[in-house]
């Protein structure tokens, strides 16, 4: 679930003044290619609630959590590997551009990249998706141990772990994109 101990910061302009196209023009990136979240979000209807950082997030996240296995599952497939070809060719989001070289994954020894890419390969294996961690606020480091001890989860509790970390980086996005 969502961290609701982000504060009530405003959204300007207000997301219920929006109209569905510059809605989804401003928020459908949130959630790693998967703009469908914000659609269905704008279609159940905003109101003022929905106009700051934690109301909104609140409302992307319910979309998402009331979405069947197979779509949480195509969220969470939507997103490239830490560190892998597409991100070390840039050929990912500018968002995930972003997140992956601000906690260093574009600056991996040789050892740390054969790392990554054993891990992913390990965990896409076990998993059938790729590793998701809001990474904001961590460093490699951080990134691998989290990623040698998630390889010890359950498919179903690793499932619940990717989403839940699919809301904080989509939190994260929007409290950046406020902040700007
Ligand atoms: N965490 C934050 N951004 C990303 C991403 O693009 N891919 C993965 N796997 N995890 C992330």
């Amino acid at each position: 679930m969502v961290d609701h101990t982000s504060t009530a910061c405003p959204l300007f302009p207000r997301p219920s003044h929006l109209s569905r196209e510059a809605f989804i023009a401003s928020f459908g990136d949130l959630y790693e290619c998967s703009p469908w979240i914000a659609e269905t979000a704008w279609d159940k209807g905003l109101s003022e609630h929905e106009d700051s950082v934690h109301g909104l997030v609140g409302h992307l996240a319910r979309v998402l959590d009331a979405a069947d296995e197979e779509q949480q599952l195509a969220v969470i497939r939507a997103h490239p590997d830490l560190a892998g070809k597409a991100a070390l060719a840039g050929e990912v989001s500018n968002d995930s551009l972003k997140e992956q070289a601000g906690a260093g994954l574009d600056q991996c020894s040789p050892e740390e990249l054969e790392r990554f890419t054993r891990l992913n390969a390990a965990y896409r294996g076990r998993f059938g998706f790729p590793f998701v961690i809001a990474v904001r606020g961590k460093d490699r480091h951080a990134i691998l141990d989290a990623f040698e001890a998630r390889l010890d989860n359950t498919p179903n509790e690793e499932r619940h772990t990717a989403i839940a970390q699919i809301h904080s980086i989509a939190r994260q996005r929007l409290e950046a994109r406020a902040e700007d």
